[in-house]
Order: structure tokens, then sequence, then C-alpha cells
């Protein structure tokens, strides 16, 4: 298998139920998933369908019921929690609808941390060279030393782009990254992701509820009833 066809995620049969005050309801019912390197896959469904349940299983930030799943090819059931951290950090970036930026920090600031942490043997002259660089993609290089909490919801979103990219994952998990924004930054940021993960080469699983915005994936799956509609 050469690297264009290699798995990075392979799910099968995956299984997820959460108590219900004394019921037990299952969200994610025998759903099999998978995604190549450099694919981008959308995933559409009504509210309370599963998708954040799903893409919490899949980065391994919940654990399943039932099933297998793969990260190129290796099994991450039974790893620890920091291995599966650390593997994590380098494997998957997220964005979310809610940008969960740290308020009481500066962009550059929010940005530091996450490259930091993910690059323990860089020196303060490359971290910061590699922040400037990711500011510059997100078009944010004049607001490095603002407050988060003074942006627009577009530009917050684009820090949290920069956040997800910085320590160069080889996927994206994008839910709903336009929920909280108009009509017009929805269009800028979801074409700003787009360039950015074709650009770097990223695969890309995004969550939305427009279906516009999914036509732009390589492909479109549809969560009902715990699985994938044909
Ligand atoms: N930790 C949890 N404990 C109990 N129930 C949960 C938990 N997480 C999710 N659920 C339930 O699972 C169902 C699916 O939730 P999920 O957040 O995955 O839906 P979603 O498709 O992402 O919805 P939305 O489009 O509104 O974001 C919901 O009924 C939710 O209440
Ligand atoms: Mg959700």
């Amino acid at each position: 298998m050469n690297s264009q066809n290699e798995s990075l995620i392979s799910g099968k049969g995956l299984w997820k139920s959460f108590q219900s005050g004394d019921d037990e309801v299952s969200i994610i019912k025998g759903l099999d998933f998978s995604l190549a390197q450099g694919e981008s896959i959308s995933i559409m469904g009504d509210s309370g369908s599963g998708k954040s349940t799903l893409l919490n299983l899949l980065s391994g930030l919940d654990c399943l019921d039932k099933g297998t799943l793969k990260w190129k090819e290796r099994s991450i059931e039974n790893l620890s929690t920091s291995t599966l951290s650390s593997m994590r950090r380098s494997f998957i970036g997220f964005v979310f609808q809610s940008f969960y930026l740290v308020p009481d920090l500066t962009v550059y600031e929010n940005l530091y941390l996450s490259a930091k942490i993910g690059y323990k043997d860089m020196n303060q002259d490359e971290i910061h060279a590699r922040i400037s660089e990711y500011l510059e993609k997100v078009h944010l290089k004049d607001r490095e030393q603002h407050s988060v909490v003074t942006l627009s919801g577009g530009e917050k979103q684009r820090v949290a782009i920069a956040r997800a990219l910085i320590n160069d994952p080889l996927i994206i998990f994008a839910d709903e990254p336009t929920g909280n924004l108009d009509d017009r930054s929805s269009k800028e940021i979801l074409e700003l992701l787009l360039s950015l993960v074709e650009m770097e080469e990223k695969s890309l699983v995004l969550v939305t509820h427009n279906p516009n915005f999914a036509q732009h994936t390589d492909k479109q799956l549809y969560l009902k009833n715990g699985t994938f509609e044909d």
C-alpha cells in the first residue's frame, strides 16, 4: 500500500452509548470510518445525531464501547493516556465552533502555548519563527499582541486554525468551525481552512450543517441513527 492510500484513521464497528437517566442510549451504532492521507471528508447530520461524539471517538478523546480503531495501522486501544495525548498532538489538530482560545492571553501567547508543548526541542527563536509564519498564513500578523477577547469571531477562528496547524499534524478535525460566525465570515473561514489544508497536504474531517460547504470536500457522509446513510 503506498502512502497516498494508507489509512490514517481506520475505525470498524464503532459503538458508543451514553447513560440517560435509567436508560442507555446508543449514539454510534456499528459505524465504519476510514480517512486516507490527504483526503477530506465532511460529516453532516441533525443536531444530536452524534457528530461530535464520533470525532471524540476517532481522536481517542472518548473511549469506544465496541469496535476497533487504528491510527496508521496501529491500534490505539490500551495505550496509556499520556502516550495517546502525545501521539494525538502530532496527529490531529482541532478547530471548534466556540474557538476554545485562552481568553486572558494574546494571539501570540495562544499559539506559543501550543507550539511550546508540541516542539519541546525547539529553541525560542525557532518557535518565534514558526508562530510568525502561521500568523502570516492566517493574515493576523498585525494582531499578534492583541488579547484574543478583543478579536472578532472570524479573527478568533483564524487564531484557532493557526493553532491547529502549528504542530504540523497530519489531520485537521474541524467541528462546525463556522457555527458561530455570520455568513460572510463563515465563507472566509471555510476558504482559508480549505486552502491551508490543501497547501499543507493535511487530511480534513469537517463537521458542518452547510451542504454547500460540504461539497468542497472529497467525500460527504451523513450521520443518521448512529451510522452513515448510503
Ligand atoms: N458525555 C455525554 N453524556 C451523555 N450524553 C452525551 C454525552 N455526549 C453526548 N451525549 C449525547 O449524545 C447525543 C449526540 O451528541 P453530539 O454532541 O455528538 O451531537 P452532534 O451531532 O454533535 O450535535 P450538534 O450538531 O448539536 O453539535 C446527544 O443526545 C447528546 O446529549
Ligand atoms: Mg456537535
